[in-house]
């Protein structure tokens, strides 16, 4: 496999920043030296991204989708990834707002660095994604780390929404009608105990209230991480 190949994180074409590959590069070189800054000292993080790099060596995300039909591409399934730094910051943002929580449901949970990571500081982690080859090459490296990551495969849309206390969601490339159904599947099975923690997407609407935001890095350059909890009350349930 070429260096360029090795090289390239992942992102769909349309989601490739400023400059192509060397922007790509130029951002994903900086991620990763600031995140060894902030989390090198840990060995978990070494070895999620050594075993995650070994077990997506030949991976070719654009291949992936264009295998798929066009009923089974369902139009949400752009790729990127949350570093482990910022989903500890928005980590601790949940705490403050949801002291007990304890375990956390990743609505397309890609490769799996951000549940790998949340696994890793001690939460348990419902793994939920569509495609299954991520499925296929990420199970193992939960399972050789130890780390308590459960992957379900399927549409998020389609399944029952876990009852998990953080329900995290990368909303980033939802078209406005997907985000208009998973908020009412949001507010239909979900408890006003669960933190819905969701990436460039505000819940603006009286079923829901925004707690707490934070701008953090991401592979595709930065994303508004809301956290928000249902309203449970009486005029919002009519
Ligand atoms: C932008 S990636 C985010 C990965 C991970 N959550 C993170 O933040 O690092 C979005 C992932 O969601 C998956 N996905 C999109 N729509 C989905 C759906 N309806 N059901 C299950 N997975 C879906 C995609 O295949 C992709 O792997």
């Amino acid at each position: 496999m070429s260096l360029m190949r090795r090289l390239k994180s992942g992102l769909r074409k349309e989601q490739k920043p400023w400059l192509g590959l060397l922007g790509e590069v130029a951002w994903g070189t900086s991620l990763a030296l600031y995140e060894a800054i902030l989390l090198g000292d840990k060995a978990w993080w070494w070895q999620i991204h050594y075993h995650l790099w070994r077990a997506y060596g030949d991976w070719d995300p654009d291949a992936v989708l264009a295998s798929l039909s066009a009923e089974e591409d369902l139009g949400t399934l752009a790729y990127g990834e949350t570093p482990a730094s910022s989903i500890k910051r928005a980590l601790s943002m949940c705490r403050e707002h949801f002291p007990n929580a304890f375990s956390l449901c990743d609505l397309g949970a890609g490769r799996g660095v951000l549940s790998m990571t949340c696994a890793a500081l001690g939460w348990d982690v419902l793994a939920v994604e569509y495609l299954a080859e991520f499925l296929k090459r990420s199970e193992p490296v939960c399972q050789k780390m130890g780390l308590t990551v459960d992957w379900v495969q399927g549409d998020f849309l389609k399944l029952p929404l876990p009852p998990a206390d953080i329900i995290h969601t990368a909303g980033t490339a939802y078209p406005t009608e997907f985000r208009q159904k998973l908020a009412d599947k949001f507010f239909t099975e979900g408890t006003a105990e669960q933190g819905f923690l969701l990436q460039d997407w505000i819940l603006d609407e009286e079923r829901f209230e925004a707690l707490a935001g934070v701008r953090l890095p991401v592979t595709w350059g930065s994303s508004y991480f809301t956290l928000h909890r249902l309203r449970r009350d009486e005029a919002t349930a009519s």
